[in-house]
């Protein structure tokens, strides 16, 4: 079992402590995981050229994606956390989902029952994290993953944070998020031994 996890946010705070907890969860169970962070990285646009499309070799660009595309096809399951920016997903985690559109363009069932979970990371008790976790479903959707939540009572549609704007120690003390984060794994490595 092997498991790809994302923190599609610009610091080392809360969704990268939240992404790291997911992920030495499943280790400490016997999975394989790999780590990638947007923070500091180079991903650019996508502009649409339709390269990708033509082609089918990969992107135009030539940028830190590569590691990204590399994980999504070694990986059984994958795990994407967010920030949540003005109601959504972060703008950097938004143009890594875009720019996956090149993966797929070259191997239309790349991604397909690939296990997806997510994780969403807010200053605000309510400030947008379903919103922010349903871009992420969608994404999951659109390629032909399944995606996968916690369920009712308490996980819904995922792991949700409230960090009260304190960054890594904020989503730590947030015992109820915690709880919503280890009610999604459980799923989600329920459906990644069946796979
Ligand atoms: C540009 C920007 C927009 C934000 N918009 C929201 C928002 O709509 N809702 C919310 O709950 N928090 C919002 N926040 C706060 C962050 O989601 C929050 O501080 C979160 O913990 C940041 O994640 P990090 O600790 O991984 O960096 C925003 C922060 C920034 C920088």
């Amino acid at each position: 079992m092997k498991v790809f996890g994302i923190s599609g946010s610009p610091r080392n705070q809360g969704t990268a402590f939240a992404v790291n907890y997911a992920l030495k969860y499943l280790e400490d169970k016997g999975v394989e995981v790999r780590y990638f962070s947007v923070r500091g990285k180079k991903i650019n646009f996508c502009i649409h050229c339709d390269y990708c499309i033509k082609k089918k070799e990969g992107c135009i660009h030539k940028d830190d994606m590569e590691e990204v595309y590399k994980n999504f096809e070694w990986a059984d399951g994958i795990i994407i956390g967010t920030p949540v920016y003005q109601g959504n997903v972060s703008g950097q985690l938004k143009v890594l989902l875009d720019r996956l559109r090149a993966l797929v363009a070259r191997n239309p069932k790349v991604l397909k029952n690939k296990i997806g979970m997510c994780l969403a990371v807010g200053g605000d008790r309510n400030g947008g994290h379903e919103i922010a976790l349903r871009t992420i479903h969608d994404f999951y959707l659109i390629n032909e993953m399944i995606p996968v939540s916690g369920g009712s009572f308490g996980a819904n549609l995922g792991a949700t944070f409230w960090s009260k704007d304190e960054g890594k120690r904020g989503v730590e003390n947030d015992e109820e998020g915690l709880k919503t984060l280890r009610k999604t794994l459980k799923r989600f490595y329920e459906l990644l031994k069946e796979r």
